[in-house]
């Protein structure tokens, strides 16, 4: 699948990631600005904060337990779209899936 990550300034990075691949993964590997997944994908960080375009909501699997608790303490402010990078697969009903970097990761 493709996933196109957009920076605060507009910058899009295009990725294309093994299915079944974590936003966060995808991003860390790929250099993308922003991301920073300092936990490992454990939910324990959210350093992998990122907002999905609504578009994909459906798509998207629940959030769990540990991903809701730590969604309360992400360092740019929580929405309706947010998400931890680290805890959303990308399976192929999520190809070309478009999140936002928000500004800040801590
Ligand atoms: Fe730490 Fe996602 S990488 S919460």
């Amino acid at each position: 699948p493709t996933i196109t990550f957009t920076q605060p300034d507009g910058r899009a990075d295009v990725v294309t990631a093994v299915e079944g691949t974590s936003l966060m993964r995808a991003a860390v590997t790929n250099g993308v600005d922003g991301i920073v997944g300092e936990c490992g994908g454990q939910a324990m960080c959210a350093t992998c904060h990122v907002y999905v375009r609504p578009e994909f909501a459906a798509a998207l699997p629940e959030i769990g337990d540990d991903e809701e608790e730590m969604l309360d303490c992400t360092s740019a402010e929580r929405t309706a779209r947010s998400r931890l990078g680290c805890q959303v697969a990308v399976g192929a009903g999520l190809d070309g899936v478009v999140v936002d970097v928000p500004e800040g990761q801590v």
